[in-house]
């Protein structure tokens, strides 16, 4: 006799009502997990960060840590108190699930923190891979530096994962929401000169990339989380895609002063410059990207 048993496994993810914990909270559920979302706020299905530190972390398969303030909100003032929430919204919930990982009685198997490309150095030649160096040469990269540093657990219990993102584009949030209606007017177009690497990512591989680290056990360490052509692709590739897709030109550029007095010096980094990073090791681990090129993934975020 052939018995069937369905195994549905418990996750915990910080910052899960958000663009991509919401992709990753419905990929997770399609599969049969439960899944438990820590916010600032209560709700169903949901335990708050305070309860998370008093009562410690329910029993659960694999934690995933999601949260982290909206550095690109054109509406906040890169002020010193927004930097502050910036760093804390990340490290401090880091920092919170790590320890009550750490402390719990019966600890998840895996534990996966999304951090950002943002910890290489801007380039338009270097190719970076999971192995290559940087992490301590501006604001972004010493604060992925940190992000990761919190992280840490016990390795003997717990298998460790950070997917470092790129942009991440998605129908319902990033970078394509923003820019959606200028480009759907023919107002859209390249950022500055527009020759600037763009490591881009579409939301479904991202939160595939965390599926894959929850649920292989030989997978651990640095994942790079980039499409694998996006080692190719600069800012005007995107407009020229994104205006292709909506038949639209996409030739008026956002000047770079423009960006630059929007965002600030230090953030509009983001906009302004760009890496050229491979997902060397993602693809080893076995992961098959659904979106490896630029046209596929927009034409599916448009459909
Ligand atoms: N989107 C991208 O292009 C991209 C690229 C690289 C890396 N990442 C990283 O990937 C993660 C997920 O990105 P996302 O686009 O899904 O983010 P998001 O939608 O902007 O926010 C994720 C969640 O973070 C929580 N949060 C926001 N501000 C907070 C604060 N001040 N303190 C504590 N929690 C706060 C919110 O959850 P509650 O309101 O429920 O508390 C929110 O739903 C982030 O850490 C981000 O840095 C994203």
């Amino acid at each position: 006799m052939r018995v069937l048993i369905e195994i549905t496994s418990m996750f915990e993810l910080g910052g899960g009502t958000g663009f991509v914990g919401r992709a990753l909270t419905q990929l997770l559920r399609s599969r049969g997990h439960e899944v438990t979302v820590v916010s600032r706020r209560p709700g169903k299905d949901q335990i708050t960060w305070d309860e998370l530190s008093r009562l410690g972390l329910p029993p659960c398969e694999g934690a995933v840590n999601l949260a982290g303030e909206n550095v690109l909100n054109p509406l906040r003032r890169w002020s010193e108190d927004f930097r502050q929430e910036v760093v804390t919204s990340r490290v401090e919930t880091t920092k919170t699930l790590a320890k009550a990982i750490a402390e719990a009685d019966h600890p998840p198997r895996s534990w996966v923190l999304v951090t950002g490309v943002g910890y290489y150095r801007p380039s338009h030649t270097t190719k970076y891979t999971e192995n290559s160096p940087g992490g301590d040469f501006d604001f972004f990269s010493r604060l992925v530096t940190r992000w990761e540093a919190e992280a840490r657990v016990p390795e003997q219990t717990t298998r460790q994962v950070v997917v470092r993102s790129g942009v991440v584009l998605g129908r319902d949030g990033g970078a394509i929401a923003q820019m959606l209606w200028p480009f759907r007017l023919g107002l859209g177009g390249p950022i500055a000169s527009g020759l600037q690497p763009f490591p881009w990512i579409h939301v479904t591989d991202l939160a595939g990339i965390v599926v894959h680290a929850l649920e292989h056990e030989g997978v651990g360490g640095i994942l790079n989380g980039v499409a694998p052509s996006a080692v190719t692709t600069s800012n005007g590739d995107f407009a020229r895609a994104l205006g292709s897709a909506l038949r639209r030109p996409a030739i008026l550029p956002l000047p770079g002063f423009v960006v630059s007095a929007v965002f600030g010096p230090e953030r509009s980094v983001m906009l302004l410059e760009g890496q050229r990073v491979v997902p060397r090791r993602t693809l080893e681990s076995g992961y098959r990207f659904a979106f490896p090129d630029l046209p596929s993934a927009i034409r599916d975020i448009l459909s």
